[in-house]
């Protein structure tokens, strides 16, 4: 038996559909200031909060605007996005979400989402994972985001769970380092060559073998 006693997930490209709405909301106000934002730019935004991803994609342009016409511009962008993410279901979860969460559970794991992203309590709503979520850190609560370990970290503690004993999922490179400064398992979903940190990589969320994790 392992001693793996929680599960600890990042939640968009990990259990949702919802990097590519991100990325999409992203471009749509890069076009509108006039900064070419292409998908690899994109790769280095994923699991950075609203404000630094915005503040890359400025510098991308070469350009600095005050902090009210920041928050403007983050307060556009998430218009953008939402107006995509309300309208998600089920449907919208990745291809085995709830097959993973559901295994984590009966394997007697703790779960808890670990996101950078505001609106996680509204996906998680959507996609219709939220009963089997023990704890939704709040990313306004925390001080630094990734990689910095500390969403990670606030999920083990509100499990009650040691760091050593977490098995944490991310799609984000940035997500990947935060997971190993915390001192967890972390396991890499897509590409390995981005996610060189993990343990172990697996191609997509429906690919994850979590028996065999169990057993690692
Ligand atoms: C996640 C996504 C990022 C997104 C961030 C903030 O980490 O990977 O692409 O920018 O959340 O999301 P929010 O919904 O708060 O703008
Ligand atoms: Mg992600």
């Amino acid at each position: 038996m392992s001693g793996f006693q929680a599960a600890i997930f990042d939640l968009d490209g990990v259990l949702v559909d919802s990097a590519k709405a991100h990325f999409v909301a992203w471009r749509r106000l890069a076009d509108e200031l006039g900064i070419v934002f292409t998908e690899h730019d994109n790769e280095a935004l994923k699991g950075l909060d609203r404000i630094t991803s915005l503040r890359t994609i400025l510098a991308l342009g070469g350009r600095t605007v005050a902090d009210d016409e920041m928050a403007k511009l983050a307060a556009r962008k998430n218009g953008y996005y939402l107006d995509m993410i309300r309208q998600m279901s089920p449907a919208d979860q990745l291809p085995g979400a709830d097959a993973l969460v559901r295994s984590a559970r009966a394997s007697h794991l703790k779960c808890a989402v670990a996101s950078a992203s505001r609106n996680a309590p509204l996906l998680l709503e959507r996609s219709g994972l939220a009963p089997l979520i023990d704890f939704v850190a709040d990313p306004g609560a925390i001080a630094r985001g990734k990689p910095a370990p500390d969403i990670f970290l606030a999920c083990s503690a509100a499990l009650g769970v040691d760091p050593v004993a977490c098995l944490a999922f991310e799609d984000a490179s940035a997500g990947i380092e935060a997971i190993v400064a915390a001192g967890m398992f972390a396991v890499g979903i897509g590409d390995p060559e981005i996610l060189k940190g993990a343990r172990i990589t697996f191609p997509a969320t429906s690919a994850v073998d979590l028996a065999a994790l169990l057993q690692a």
